[in-house]
């Protein structure tokens, strides 16, 4: 400590390693966003990383400009090392320096806002670090009192030479990336997109949890994308052919960006795997939705239940609550590392997330501890997760208090099929549809403007108002009184009681 030239030290080392860790901080960002590091199972800490890079950098840069005050010999004042062009020593070198810094600070502050930021705007002042790492390298090369120095100029060169090879490496792969962001995965030709689909773009795809991976959608031009409730879930058109229904997990009032959660699964059909594998940020998607068949009803009291990736419509519902209801959330799973957004919402709200981990817990969740007690008689209780977990809630919960979020039908018994006759009223068609043949192929088939897409009665895609006749309800979507009430039917699995029906389409 008594060494007269300690800050100069300090100084000149700390310059150096922020130069340095900056460097390293532009050269993995780049390699994140070109996939070279980038892909579908990521680890969360390869994007941690880049942030602690460059969040060091930055606070390696601050000591840098403190030392400059306290040394005695080189005793800048706080205005010299604040102000551009304030100092009479180099005065254009010390001011790029002083440049590269409020970019610093611009862009490790927007990081840390990110979720209040509208991405683009974030995207733009990201791309500020590359302007950053430029003044940088001429601030360094001709302020430092040292710079002439042999190992100065060796050290120099090696960082240029690393920032110079990762932006050409940027601009290449960023061609690259642009021209397969077109959709080429799915010929355009061949699946012509519906008037409701629209096409996306993944704009990361990063793992939220063990053989989970969290996707972010946005519009090609940025665009502002339909509003949605929580409980909405989206069908992404997949270029193997296959839809797939995934709720929204993002925050509703973010109109630019869709995010959902893929649970890899062994018994895949080919979905989630193809998504784990083959996924990438910079393809284009057609999507189509939101849709809801889970909307959260006005109460004040919620119990919510979600088993492993059943937590992503429970998440919104949570996030966007209004102030003043009571509610809780119970969260099962296989284990912490398997279950995603754990640690987030745990920490959001430690008094109401109860978590149950089987790899920590002996024994099975307490159902009817969970579901038991005079307080627990008027919450409405919200449950997505797997089929044994909701078929044993719904065994305990009476029908008007619980809502539930299906991914995989009910298995439900079907009368023996019989013919239907058919009038369209919109379309003014009418047709028989022979006894073994489904409903919503029918009406596809005459060229009735219908949508199909689970075709497993989960989705609620293919709803149809019936104005006359009584539906035999097969679906999953909604419960049959409330189908019933609403007057709508699912076509995809559902038949009809009646020898014919009037549907208003
Ligand atoms: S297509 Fe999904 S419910 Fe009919």
């Amino acid at each position: 400590m008594n060494d007269p030239h300690l800050w100069w030290y300090i100084s000149r080392a700390s310059a150096m390693i922020a130069w340095a860790l900056m460097t390293a901080s532009v050269l993995w960002g780049i390699l994140l966003s070109t996939r070279v590091l980038r892909r579908v199972d990521n680890p969360a800490w390869l994007q941690d990383l880049h942030g602690y890079l460059g969040g060091t950098a930055l606070v390696m840069v601050g000591l840098h400009m403190v030392s400059l005050m306290i040394d005695s010999w080189l005793a800048f004042t706080a205005a010299e090392v604040l102000v551009p062009f304030a100092t009479a020593f180099k005065p254009l070198p010390v001011a790029l320096g002083i440049l590269a810094f409020y970019l610093l600070v611009a862009v490790q502050g927007s990081s840390l806002m990110l979720k209040r930021l509208p991405r683009r705007f974030w995207k733009g002042l990201h791309y500020a670090s590359y302007a950053a790492l430029l003044l940088v390298s001429f601030h360094a090369g001709f302020t430092g009192t040292d710079v002439g120095s042999l190992w100065y100029k060796i050290v120099s060169l090696a960082l240029i030479s690393i920032a110079a090879v990762a932006v050409t490496l940027r601009i290449i792969a960023g061609k690259r990336g642009s021209r397969s962001a077109t959709r080429t995965d799915a010929d355009p030709a061949a699946t012509p997109l519906h008037p409701t689909q629209r096409d996306m773009v993944v704009a990361s795809a990063t793992a939220v949890a063990d053989g989970v991976v969290g996707i972010r959608l946005e519009r090609p031009d940025w665009g502002v994308l339909p509003v949605w409730q929580p409980g909405s879930h989206i069908t992404l058109h997949l270029p193997n052919g296959l839809q797939k229904q995934y709720s929204l997990c993002g925050d509703p009032a973010n109109r630019h960006e869709y995010d959902v959660a893929v649970l890899r699964t062994a018994a895949s059909a080919g979905g989630s795997t193809w998504i784990h594998e083959n996924l990438v940020p910079g393809m284009s998607l057609a999507v189509s939705g939101p849709t809801n068949h889970f909307g959260l009803e006005p109460a004040a009291d919620y119990l919510f239940i979600a088993g492993g990736i059943g937590i992503t419509p429970i998440k919104a519902m949570i996030e966007s609550l209004p102030a003043g209801r009571d509610w809780r959330l119970v969260y099962v799973g296989r284990s912490r590392q398997a279950m995603a957004f754990v640690a987030q919402l745990e920490a959001d709200y430690p008094e109401r997330v109860i978590v149950h981990a089987r790899d920590e817990n002996v024994g099975g969740l307490d159902l009817d501890a969970v579901l038991g007690g005079p307080a627990l008689t008027a919450v409405q209780v919200y449950c997505c997760g797997p089929e044994s977990l909701m078929d044993a809630v719904a065994a305990r919960v009476p029908a008007e208090r619980l809502h539930l979020e299906r991914f995989i039908p009910v298995a439900r018994a079907a009368r023996p099929a019989a013919p239907i006759q058919v009038l369209c009223r919109k379309s003014r068609l009418e047709f028989t549809v022979a006894a073994d043949e489904n409903l919503l192929d029918s009406l596809e088939a005459h060229g009735v403007p219908i949508l199909g897409s689970c075709r497993k009665g989960i989705c609620g895609t293919c709803e149809v108002r019936v104005a006359e006749g009584t539906p035999e309800h097969l679906d999953s979507v909604l419960d049959d009184a409330e189908k019933n009430s609403l007057g709508v039917m699912y076509p995809c699995v559902s038949r009809s009681l009646s020898p014919s029906l009037v549907l208003n389409i």
